[in-house]
This record gives structure tokens, C-alpha cells and sequence, in this order.
């Protein structure tokens, strides 16, 4: 929006100043002031505490900004019965994981298995000299660089958790005089981003002093560059999988709908492996899944697209990152997926619908949620590329889109019962609905 010049105005000292000098600058650089000042005040919380709390979350938060929460019910993950919360706002999401979950329900359901849980950060930094010095410094100073992390590893690790390991890592054939500390952690239930970021700065702060006082140094070699000191969110060793199977004549009610179902089924998710266009937006649809569990469960949605997206590319290709295949009758359908999750920490202990979600998922510990998650993908996955292969996409999703379609023409309830009910058996698309409208809003 803008100060009807085409332009917003430029501040200094917004974040300074208070909610109601925010809210108030804000409005003047719209059109119509007190209207977008209504829309901001329509989404604030009546409950002062709450909203003070959603506000302190960020800096200069003006409002909230909604977004629907949704439940799909009857997951069976590893003989277990969930209703999995999702936060999306796209139409035919929660529809189509529901209609999944209830799909392999009676089919075994869902089974889910953790491969690890390995965060790993690093410490980047420069070192002009000779490398073989600098492997002998850095073992001798290993237990030194170590301890160096004890006060803040402490909590962790009488939880079971910490630095696993450390190793220097020679990157100088990428750029000149570059090398790592590589750190690998486990974090328990936590995400554990502050906990892994607070010892990868005391491990380079630790290296640059005693890289300065070591006297097989060159005065070159004694000045160490640490250039950062940050966790990745690229976590090929904190991996789940989750899987569904069933034989192939059990898929559908016909036997021979489900041989052809199948084989479709797996040449779809086969293209997906070698043809980049399907494959970013087949693993769009696992993201469907994923991202709405995570926003729900509270985690960091970037850091996990992040990841599982370099985890898709891993082999210098952008690929599928689920798989299906067809053997002695038995189809299987499975996702592997990189997800660093907590359960403790961050927003999950603070956000009231977050701790509500978590609840309802009958407080999962992180591994227990990274299988509901990665369930949720595949499921979401599946629900996708059988109406791909089968009806078509635009048939279930036109129709879960309908009520918003209804919406932009400001359809009234009694004329959304009858456009519903009307195209329960018709194809739903902008211009057929307006039609509908309008025959209806002319009699
Ligand atoms: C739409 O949000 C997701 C799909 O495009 C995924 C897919 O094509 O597999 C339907």
C-alpha cells in the first residue's frame, strides 16, 4: 500500500516507537486510514495477555495474521490412532490427508521409523599456513576445545544429549585457506538451534585464542579468521522414514482397477525420480503435508524446507524424495526425510495452539513427532498422485475450492447450500460458479 503517491513514506526509529504510534504511522500510508486501521484492530486478540504475547514474539508485530487449523483424523502411525492438526490455508490439504489417512487405515496404516537423529553444525574459518600444523594443533587442542563447551553443554548432557563429535574438516580445495570445524550434536526433544549455535561460537572463539598463543605458529598461522559460526539446516543424519504397503490386489475394490492403479501409481513417482519439473512439485505436495504439521507443532518451517530440499538435490539432482515400487505383488510406497524437530522450546511450550496441537497428538517426544510428520507427507503425497494418475487433480480440488470461489463473489449461505448442492455432480471452475450465481441472483 501506499501514501497515495505511489510511494510508502520512509521512517526511522519505527521499531522505537509504541504499538499505538505503529499502528497509527501505518495507517497513514494507506488510501483510506481508519479502514486499514480496522482491518489491523479486527485481528487483534480481545485477550490483552495473549496478545501481548503474540506481539512479543517478534518486532514491530502489528496484529495477528490468521491462518486456518485443521485436523485429519484416523492416522494409524505404528498401530497407533492419531488425529494429526494441520495449519494451512490451501483448500484441499487437510481434505485430501484425511481422505489418505482413512484410505490405509484399513490397510495396516502407517508405519514410521526413526534413522537417526545427527544435527551438525560448523565453524568456517580461514588458516593460512601449513595444513599438517594444523591437523597436529587441532588434535592437541581437541579436549581443550571441547571443554571450552562444558557450561553450555551441561543441561544437555544430563539429558542424554551434546557434542558427538568433533573433526577439523580441509575445505581449501573449494577456496583458499578454508577449513571447518565440523560438529556433530544430539539435542534430544529440543531443535536445539540456540544450544548448537551457543557452542559453535565458544568452539570458534576457543580456536582463534588458542590458535594465538600456539607457538608452532607462524605469526600468519597464528591469526586464524573465524568467518561464522552457525548450525546447518541440512541434516542428512536426522532422518525418518515412513512407509505404507499392502498387496497390489487389495488397493481398490476391483483387482484389476488396482493392478493398473499401481503400476500408474509407481511410473508417476518413477518420473518424479528423473524429471526435476514433477519432481519440485511432487515434493510440493509432501510439503502440503509437512509444513502444515510443522506450523502447527510450532517448528521452524524454513529450517525444514530448507533441508529436505538440499536432501532432494543430493545427488547433484533435484529427485523425489519418496518412492514406490511394485515387488511380489506387494505395493510400497515410502519417504525418506531429513526433519529436525523439537518438542521442547522455541514456540512449544508458549503458543497456546501450539501446546493444544501437541496435545492432541498425545504429546509426542521429537522422534515421535518427526514420524507424525513425515506421515503426513507421504499421506499427503499419496492422496495427491492417486487423483493425479486416477480422476485428475482440478475434480477434488475445484471442489474443496469452491467455498472460496463463492466467497470472492460474496455469496450469501443460503446461495453457498444451493452452489454446493448444485455442484456436488458438475465441474467447479471460476466462470461456472459465477454463471451459477448469476442465474441464481436473476430470478
Ligand atoms: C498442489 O498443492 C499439490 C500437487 O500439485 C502435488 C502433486 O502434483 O503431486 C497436487
Amino acid at each position: 500500500m501506499t501514501n497515495g503517491k505511489g510511494q510508502v513514506t520512509f521512517v526511522s526509529g519505527f521499531s522505537k516507537k509504541t504499538k499505538a504510534e505503529k499502528l497509527d504511522w501505518i495507517s497513514q500510508q494507506f488510501h483510506n486510514p481508519s479502514q486499514a486501521l480496522e482491518v489491523l484492530h479486527k485481528y487483534n486478540h480481545n485477550d490483552q495477555a495473549l496478545q501481548t504475547l503474540h506481539d512479543e514474539f517478534i518486532e514491530n508485530a502489528l496484529t495477528n495474521f490468521y491462518m486456518p487449523l485443521g485436523v485429519a483424523p484416523n492416522f494409524i502411525i505404528n498401530g497407533k490412532t492419531l488425529t494429526i492438526p494441520m495449519a494451512i490455508e490451501e483448500s484441499s490439504v487437510v481434505a485430501a490427508a484425511s481422505n489418505a489417512a482413512k484410505f490405509w487405515s484399513t490397510k495396516g496404516g502407517f508405519n514410521a521409523t526413526i534413522i537417526g537423529t545427527e544435527k551438525v553444525g560448523h565453524v568456517h574459518f580461514m588458516y593460512h599456513g601449513d595444513t599438517q600444523k594444523l591437523n597436529i594443533f587441532f588434535e592437541q587442542c581437541r579436549a581443550v576445545l571441547l571443554a571450552s563447551t562444558d557450561e553450555i553443554t551441561r543441561n544437555m548432557r544430563s539429558r542424554g544429549g551434546g557434542i558427538t563429535a568433533l573433526s577439523l574438516v580441509n575445505k581449501s580445495d573449494a577456496i583458499p585457506d578454508y577449513y571447518q570445524l565440523d560438529v556433530r550434536f544430539e539435542t534430544q526433544d529440543a531443535m536445539g538451534a540456540n544450544f548448537i549455535n551457543s557452542c559453535l561460537e565458544q568452539l570458534g572463539t576457543t580456536l582463534k585464542a588458542l590458535a594465538a598463543k600456539h607457538a608452532d605458529f607462524s605469526e600468519k598461522e597464528k591469526a586464524i579468521e573465524v568467518v561464522m559460526s552457525i548450525l546447518s539446516n541440512y541434516v542428512p543424519n536426522c532422518m525418518v522414514e515412513a512407509v505404507v504397503s499392502c498387496p497390489v490386489n487389495e488397493l481398490l475394490a476391483n483387482p484389476k482397477d488396482s493392478s493398473l492403479f499401481a503400476d500408474k501409481f509407481v511410473q508417476a513417482v518413477n518420473i518424479a525420480a528423473v524429471e526435476p519439473f514433477r519432481a519440485v512439485t511432487h515434493n510440493k505436495g509432501i510439503m502440503n503435508g509437512i509444513d502444515a504439521v510443522i506450523m502447527a507443532s510450532g517448528n521452524d518451517l524454513r529450517a525444514v524446507s530448507a533441508g529436505i530440499h538440499a536432501h532432494a538435490a543430493a545427488s547433484g539432482q533435484y529427485q523425489s524424495i519418496s518412492k514406490a515400487e511394485i515387488k511380489d505383488g506387494v505395493f510400497k510406497f515410502s519417504l525418506s526425510v531429513p526433519l529436525a524437530l523439537g518438542t521442547v522450546g522455541g514456540l512449544t511450550k508458549l503458543h497456546p495452539l501450539v501446546c493444544w496441537c501437541h496435545e492432541l497428538m498425545g504429546t509426542p517426544n521429537a522422534q515421535e513427532l518427526m514420524q507424525i510428520v513425515a506421515v503426513a507427507g507421504l499421506a499427503q503425497n499419496f492422496a495427491a498422485v492417486k487423483s493425479l494418475v486416477t480422476t485428475g487433480i482440478q475434480q477434488g480440488h475445484m471442489k474443496m475450492h469452491l467455498l472460496n470461489i463463492l466467497n470472492q463473489h460474496q455469496a450469501t449461505e443460503v446461495e453457498k447450500k444451493s452452489a454446493i448442492a448444485h455442484f456436488k455432480d458438475c465441474n467447479v471452475s471460476h466462470h461456472t460458479v459465477a454463471d451459477f450465481l448469476a442465474k441464481l441472483r436473476s430470478v
